[in-house]
């Protein structure tokens, strides 16, 4: 259940994300256990974007030394209410920061926590934040979480998603409504992991490590081979991230399901594909001020010796004040 509205000034994410995140079993304990990998009772850790503040007080109940929790939106306030309530002696501060823009707190971290993963892992600009805060913030050697992050992509059979929000073609009430199939088609859906069925391997889009990255990721091209036999409605793309030694959160379609889902990404009308067909892709993102926009083009050959069928498709998804 989501808000329609929201109380002013509290946070620029819902509550009822806030609290999905924090019932999410497979992200929490990832977080948890590549906290409680990294923190000595010498750790200074910095939790980038605290929200809740969640992540801080996991990292001072395994014993850090020092916590610092930043975050621009609202939630500040309630996040030291939280603190007083349950770790009243703990060394945790919360500061109203905007990480990409206000002057950032002198302390250096040993451990730099930030979940800013979005639906497909850098849709909350978490390459711009974590930058910024390992240049500012990170003391030299210091260990950071997530460590990584690869952005997955699988062509796929979705049949239920895609009659459900994708399709305009059937009439309703007799009407005839496919004037709205291509805004339909130039929209980028969540879906969940049973109404996927992957028709190729998933390929790695872009892979991006944290420790060394210095600008973000633009323009990424694959070439996919087809599998297995089915019917092509669109792209599915997900993340996989590196937390800690072996841990591994996978947002994928084919594990347990996170609160993240997947991505659906349309290419137009649905298609008959064989094995040994073939899908080029180039997925494009920009960010401006409070806007991302996706592309995603390219070019489908259904079967082995098949004419090939051209996709060319652009989202936008605006953030007011979430950037
Ligand atoms: C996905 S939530 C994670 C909250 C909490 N860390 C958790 O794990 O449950 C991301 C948080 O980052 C904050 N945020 C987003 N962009 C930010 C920025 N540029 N600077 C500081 N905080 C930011 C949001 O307000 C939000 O509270």
């Amino acid at each position: 259940m989501e808000e329609l509205f929201s109380s002013p000034d509290i946070s620029d994410f819902p509550l009822s994300l806030h609290l999905a995140m924090i019932q999410d079993d497979v992200r929490m304990k990832a977080f948890s256990q590549a906290l409680r990998q990294s923190i000595t009772p010498q750790s200074i850790v910095i939790d980038i974007g605290t929200g809740t503040g969640i992540l801080a007080f996991l990292a001072a109940r395994y014993g850090a030394r020092k916590v610092i929790g930043l975050d621009r939106g609202g939630l500040i306030r309630e996040a030291r209410r939280i603190k007083a309530l349950n770790f009243a002696d703990a060394p945790v501060t919360f500061h109203t920061k905007d990480v990409i823009c206000d002057e950032l707190p002198r302390a250096k971290a040993d451990v730099l926590v930030c979940e800013l993963l979005g639906n497909f892992g850098i849709d909350e600009n978490v390459v711009e934040v974590l930058i910024r805060a390992r240049t500012e913030m990170l003391k030299h050697g210091g260990v950071m979480i997530p460590r990584d992050l690869r952005l997955m992509m699988a062509p796929v059979q979705c049949t239920k998603a895609y009659r459900g929000a994708v399709s305009w073609q059937k009439k309703q009430w007799d009407i005839d409504f496919s004037p709205l199939q291509e805004r339909a088609y130039n929209t980028v859906y969540q879906t969940s992991g049973e109404e996927v069925q992957l028709l190729a391997a998933p390929v790695v889009l872009a892979a991006i490590d944290f420790t060394t990255i210095e600008g973000p990721i633009t323009v990424s091209r694959v070439s996919i081979t087809f599998r297995r036999a089915g019917k092509l409605h669109g792209l599915s793309g997900w993340f996989r991230s590196t937390l800690g030694d072996d841990i591994v959160l996978d947002s994928g379609p084919d594990t347990v399901q996170t609160h993240w889902g997947q991505v659906f990404f349309p290419i137009g009308e649905p298609l008959s594909v064989k094995r040994g067909g073939r899908l080029e892709v180039e997925f494009k993102e920009r960010l401006a001020g409070d806007e991302i926009r996706w592309s995603w083009s390219g070019e489908i050959t259904p079967a082995e010796g098949a004419q090939a069928v051209l996709f060319n498709y652009r989202a936008i998804r605006e953030f007011p004040g979430y950037l």
